[in-house]
């Protein structure tokens, strides 16, 4: 049975090994370690019994604005609702701890965040500081196909 849980730092090599595909192909930020152990609060992990078969981050930027980072789901667990999960989950996390506005994802998937509820935003409205700490570390910078889209929380009250 699939569940999700707030990742611990022993899953970082599970979480290393699921995205290094898709980190080599430019889908997905590199993150080492450092940075994965640092920011290990904000993950969230679905869990096929003990295996890592899935996770996301929920990056807080500011009392307004969080975001969607570095979302996987094995390739032979995709089709199944677990992304769809591993979201709501997020966003739920999001409204939680107090985020008062929206949760931003870039992506190459504007797609299956639209099935969600997220809409698609002008890149030109994304936070500067992100360009600059994030997309400048990206193999596609600075011509880049990624979509921004933003959820809107006020969403999950009504
Ligand atoms: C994106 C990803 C996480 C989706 O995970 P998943 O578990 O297969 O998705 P789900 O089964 O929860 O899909 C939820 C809905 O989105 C749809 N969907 C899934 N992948 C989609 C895609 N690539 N394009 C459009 N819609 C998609 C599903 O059909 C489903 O719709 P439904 O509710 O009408 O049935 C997975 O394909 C993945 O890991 N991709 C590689 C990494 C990546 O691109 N991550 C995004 C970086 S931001």
């Amino acid at each position: 049975m699939v569940k999700l849980e707030k990742a611990k730092l022993l899953d970082i090599p599970a979480m290393q090994d699921l995205v290094a595909q898709e980190v080599k192909d430019g889908i997905i930020l590199q993150r080492s370690i450092d940075e994965v152990s640092t920011n290990i609060r904000s993950y969230v992990l679905a869990k096929d019994g003990d295996k890592v078969i899935g996770y996301t981050a929920l990056h807080i930027h500011s009392p307004r604005l969080a975001e969607i980072r570095s979302l996987i789901v094995s390739s032979e667990y995709r089709g199944k609702n677990i992304g769809k999960k591993i979201v709501d989950f997020a966003l739920n996390e999001a409204k939680e701890i107090g985020v008062t506005e929206e949760v931003l994802v870039l992506t190459y998937l504007p797609d299956f965040f639209k099935k969600i509820g997220f809409i698609e935003i002008p890149k030109e409205t994304i936070p500067e500081h992100k360009i600059w700490a994030d997309c400048i570390k990206c193999i596609h910078f600075p011509v880049c196909n990624e979509v921004s889209l933003v959820y809107k929380l006020g969403k999950r009250d009504e």
